[in-house]
Order: C-alpha cells, then structure tokens, then sequence
C-alpha cells in the first residue's frame, strides 16, 4: 500500500453515502494500517472492556490485552474498581491471566507481590540493593470509568473524559437503566477478520434478510442525531427481537422505558469498537478487540433486568434468547470471516454503499478522521 495515510486516497470514502466508495480493501489487511488504527484509536480513546458485575467483589479481576497492551480490571478491597497495566516493575513479566479472585497480585517470575491498589508490597531478596525505594515500583495504574454499568479503559494520561466521548449518547439510552442489568450470557469468539469488519457488520441491517435468514426478521432502522464517539440507529417495533423466531413466550418490556425507548431497538456503535444493542426487554453488548490485521477477539454479553430475571417464568424464557444470541452471532462471523477472505484477494477493490448501510459509512469516516495524516481531529 503505497502512502496510506494519504487523504487524498480516501477522497471517495468521504463523498455523502450513496455517492462515495467503500474503504480501500487493503486497510483490513495491511499492518501499517492496523498499527496505525492502534496508535491512534485503541491506544487514545476509551474502550469497552466488560460489565461490571463481572468482577463484582474484592479481590475478582479480569486480565484483558487491548490493542497489544496487557491490563488488569480488578475491585479493590474498598470494592472500587481499578485498572493497571499488567507488567511487573520488576523485570516486566505479565502478572495475571484470564480471571480469578485475588488477596495480593503475584508475579510469577520472581514474586514479587502488589495489593490491590497497586502498591508493591513484597520483594524478597531486594533488601541489598542500594537506593531502591518499593513506594516507587507500585503498578502502573490506567484509566478506568464506569458508565451504563459497562467498565471503560484508556491508556494515556489526558485526553476526553467519558462524558465527552460517549457525548449524547447518555440521554437516548437512560431508561434502561443498564447499570442495573446483569449478565447472563457471555461468549469469546475468536473471528478471523479485521476488526472493522466486526463493527461495520453490526452497523447495517443490509445482510439481515440473507446472513440471518430464518435466525432474525429484516429491520429498517433510522439513523440517529449523535454528537461524541459514537453512531447509531432505531428501529421501531413491537414484541422481542432478542429471543429465538419462533419463542412461544418472551418477557414483557422492560417497565421503565420511556419515549422511543419504550416503541422499539436502538443500535449503537460506540466507537473505537463495540456495540450496544437496547431493547424492549433486554441488552446486549459486542467488544471487538483487533489481535492481528485478519484477527479479532469479539466479546459478547446480553444482560437483563435484575427485576426480571426474578420473574418464576424467565429461567423457562432465557434459553430462547441465548439460543438466538448463541445463533446469530456465529452467522454474522461466518459472514465477516468470508469477507476478509475476498478482501485479501489482490482483485478486491473498493465497493459502494447502499442506502441501508449509513452506519458502516459513519463507522469508517470516524476511523478515517483519525488515522489519516491530516484533515483528522488528532
Ligand atoms: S519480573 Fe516480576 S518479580 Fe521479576
Ligand atoms: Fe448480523
């Protein structure tokens, strides 16, 4: 790929949906293009890293690697919520992996040991040496912000707190009340595409009608008005779209929603890389986190309210919704993963949109407004 971060490249890409193009094919395979997406999205902005209830008592964390970096969520012994980088300051081993409960966080190279506020509290065999201060060698800490009770993190000191970035998205989604929901359901899958591919995916309803074919019905959502990192849509409705087609029962809406809310689904890409979707009668949620330029971890949740999982019907209703969860994701993967394929080829080029996929167009000039070398934000 010959200067890739040239705008002049990308003119067509920035043309008003249905006259532009899609992006160049090779910015899902090219490494500069991913290592500069990772520099300058993943590595700046906040990013979803998974439900609070998660790691919902002392000592519970979570080790996630994002864009490369590895990172401790934990809840600390006041059971605030905490996040480090996950490298020792000894000699720089990676301290935890996948999740657990923890009274002290021990390296497993030559054990030293922090507590769950980062300070160093053990380092056997160091006492010889001259000048060396433990106050000083406490973990890394990064930021982390709690919002719709999703955990957020950002590498980097400075930049947008989360209020800015997620800018009106807050108001559209509030009678929700998703900081009150609890995950049920969670999956990993290891996909072999782009990570863009994952987002743009989700942010059309264009494929619904083939991809999801006896899985979902089709959806005609309008986009919607956002200011800050994110874009989306609604689709107006009545009934569950969250359980299985031919469910003989689901769960009533959820009694809180108002306006809009309470008349149908709001799809949201919230950028650098997930999506929310907020429903009648449920929630769920997509993390994308890009591993290679052709690999991403995608991370899924779908959560309910904390009223209704008590409700003597809903262990009999919950299978129907994680076996449509549990069905259309592997679809949509299947679909991306055949796409990547096709883009990899050196006949791939540059595609165009139809009116129904404003939302992949959104996602990629968001992308573009940040990776190229001028005439972004950044
Ligand atoms: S690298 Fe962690 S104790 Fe040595
Ligand atoms: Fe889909």
């Amino acid at each position: 790929m010959t200067q890739p971060f040239d705008p002049a490249r990308y003119e067509r890409v920035r043309l008003p949906l249905l006259e532009a193009e899609t992006l160049p094919p090779a910015c899902y395979t090219d490494p500069a293009f991913f290592a500069r997406e990772m520099d300058r999205i993943f590595r700046v902005h906040w990013n979803l890293v998974c439900r609070a209830d998660e790691i919902p008592e002392p000592g519970n964390y979570l080790a996630v690697d994002l864009a490369g970096i590895p990172a401790i969520v934990l809840r600390d012994d006041d059971r605030t919520l905490r996040a480090f980088a996950n490298t020792c300051r000894h000699r720089g081993s990676r301290l935890l992996s996948g999740s657990g409960t923890a009274k002290a966080i021990s390296c497993p190279y030559h054990g030293w040991s922090y507590a769950l506020d980062g300070k160093l509290i053990a380092a056997a065999g160091m006492e010889e040496t001259k000048n060396f201060d433990p106050t000083e060698f406490g973990l890394i800490p990064l930021s982390l912000a709690e919002w719709a009770g999703f955990v957020f993190l950002k590498f980097g000191a400075g930049g947008e707190e989360i209020d800015e970035h997620l800018g009106n998205l807050s108001g559209y989604l509030e009678s929700h009340e998703a900081e009150r929901m609890v995950c049920l359901h969670r999956r990993t899958y290891d996909v072999a595409c782009n990570w863009k591919l994952c987002l743009e995916n989700q942010r059309e309803s264009y494929h619904v009608a083939v991809v999801h074919r006896g899985t979902l019905k089709d959806q005609l959502p309008e986009q919607l008005e956002a200011f800050g990192n994110w874009s989306g849509s609604w689709f107006r409705h009545e009934g569950s779209i969250a359980a299985r087609l031919d469910a003989e029962k689901t769960l009533p809406p959820i009694p809180t929603l108002e306006g809009r809310a309470a008349e149908g689904t709001y799809f949201i890409g919230l950028y650098p890389a997930s999506f929310l979707v907020f429903t009648l009668d449920c929630m769920w949620w997509m993390s994308f986190r890009p591993i290679a330029p052709d690999r991403t971890q995608a991370v899924t949740g779908l959560c309910f309210p904390e009223t209704a999982t008590r409700r003597p019907d809903f262990a009999s209703v919950l299978p129907d919704y994680i076996a449509r969860t549990d069905t259309s994701h592997p679809e949509d993967n299947r679909a991306t993963e055949m796409q990547q394929r096709g883009l990899a080829s050196p006949h791939a080029r540059a595609g165009r949109f139809s009116r129904r996929e404003a939302g992949v167009h959104a996602v990629d000039n968001w992308i573009l407004d940040r990776v190229l070398d001028t005439g972004g934000k950044d």
